[in-house]
């Protein structure tokens, strides 16, 4: 087949320079969003007196029918063509005759390819919306059946304090609203339509590209028709707010693998989402946390990609900007196999509150409100921390627990300690004493809890 710009040329290109300049093998994916932005293209050339009303009959029955024969896999890509648009228009000229020629009528593959990237994008990014919103809720409601199971909170993976399971969980509730936000963000900005920049210059016809963008859903248009064509900070944006999402899912991760493990047992992960060993009968491996944790990798790169393949770019269009794709679909996918594969796994994970509670008991991680018990009777912080220190020591030294040292041996470190110190150093008291907006607290875990309901 000749191709569009044979006429410019005196001999054929070479097979492998048509191989390696071709995206149709990636970009087939916005075939809809294609379709859909031409259909609306032609409506516009028409309204502006450019098709004629038959035209435009022929045009829109023409594209249904390739989105049909296309969804239903009556029609194949041709991998020869070089791209999804070109592809497209073929097709539809092979079908329609002359009217399909006259569809590319002030108009550009520029704009064409970055409308259909924002098509695609927009779709795409609200279905990861979605989905982080039920992972919120997936985690929302293990944490509502944890307020009172009582763990170890970490720093520099050392017990540090104690804390419940659910003020842990809401953690990672706050950070997936987050997420959602930043993901809306991005589509607020990446929600203007470039189409009708053509090339990169705009058109000598009288075009209306409002009543195109507002067809399509945008909220009105690029305003510069050089910007409209060259710029992909949108896909730099969403890569971005993905790598967030899959860095926070990391985290989590790791955190359930080594829950999982037998030196935690704080929980036990659905058979469904496990894995065996082919030699080690007695495994049960996180695999699926742990692919997580990999595939965060992988996103990352997708937008450093994208960033370097842009940095030295020349206005306007060059094809470098064919990289965008691949880049960007890998961390669309990747992200929503992630969320898929997540909120089910959240949803079977068994929490094991016993061994929490039995890592809770040792590691002195109610130091903090021994030394708090010491500074409410008149020592200053300080002195009440080394002598809490002294005694942690001593502890340390003769395998005992806080609540093993008896009442005269704390009294031989200062005599402000009385009987209450016990009750005062309890797990429980440690939590429900903490009354700061936002703590660990039994209130402030509650107020959390409503809020991610509300922001749900
Ligand atoms: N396949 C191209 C891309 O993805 C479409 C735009 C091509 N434009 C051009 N002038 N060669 O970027």
């Amino acid at each position: 087949m000749d191709k569009m710009w044979a006429g410019r040329f005196e001999k054929a290109s070479d097979k492998l320079a048509d191989d390696f300049n071709s995206s149709i093998h990636f970009d087939k994916k916005m075939y809809k969003q294609d379709i859909k932005g031409s259909m609306e293209h032609a409506a516009m050339l028409c309204r502006a007196g450019i098709l004629s009303p038959e035209e435009l009959g022929d045009i829109t029955s023409g594209l249904a029918a390739i989105l049909h024969d296309l969804d239903t896999g009556e029609l194949a890509f041709d991998m020869n063509a070089e791209d999804i648009h070109m592809f497209v228009e073929a097709e539809l000229t092979r079908r329609i005759g002359d009217a399909g020629k006259k569809l590319h009528t002030a108009r550009s593959r520029n704009d064409q390819v970055a409308l259909d990237l924002r098509l695609y994008m927009r779709d795409e990014a609200l279905e990861v919306v979605a989905l982080l919103k039920k992972l919120t809720r997936a985690t929302l409601e293990l944490a509502k059946k944890n307020t009172e199971t009582i763990m170890p909170g970490y720093t520099h993976l050392q017990r540090a304090q104690p804390i419940t399971f659910a003020h842990h969980l809401l953690a990672y509730c706050m950070m997936f609203l987050r997420d959602v936000t930043r993901v809306l963000d991005a589509v607020l900005r990446m929600n203007y339509s470039p189409l009708g920049s053509c090339a990169l210059a705009g058109t000598t016809y009288p075009t209306d590209r409002d009543s195109v963008a507002e067809a399509l859903g945008f909220d009105g248009i690029t305003m510069n028709s050089i910007d409209g064509v060259s710029d992909r900070d949108y896909v730099v944006e969403l890569e971005a707010a993905f790598a967030t999402v899959m860095m926070h899912l990391s985290r989590f991760s790791e955190e359930i693998i080594l829950w999982s493990s037998w030196e935690f047992k704080f929980v036990e992960l659905d058979d469904a989402y496990t894995t065996g060993s082919s030699i080690m009968p007695q495994k049960k491996n996180p695999d699926m946390a742990e692919l997580v944790r990999g595939k965060c990798g992988r996103v990352y790169g997708d937008l450093v990609a994208t960033l370097t393949m842009l940095k030295g770019l020349p206005l306007a269009y060059n094809k470098d900007m064919q990289e965008d794709k691949e880049a960007v679909f890998d961390s669309v996918e990747t992200v929503k196999a992630c969320l898929e594969i997540f909120i089910p796994m959240i949803e079977t994970m068994k929490p094991i509150p016993e061994n929490m509670y039995a890592a809770a008991k040792r590691g002195f991680i109610n130091a903090t409100d021994l030394a708090d018990y010491l500074t409410k009777r008149g020592i200053p912080f300080r002195s009440a921390y080394k002598t809490v220190g002294t005694i942690v020591g001593k502890c340390v030294k003769e395998g005992k627990t806080l609540d093993e040292v008896t009442l005269d041996e704390y009294r031989s470190y200062s005599d402000v300690f009385g009987e209450d110190l016990y009750d005062e150093i309890s797990l429980e008291t440690c939590i429900r004493k903490r009354i700061s907006r936002g703590s660990t607290g039994y209130e402030s875990v509650k107020e959390q809890i409503a809020y991610v309901e509300e922001q749900l």
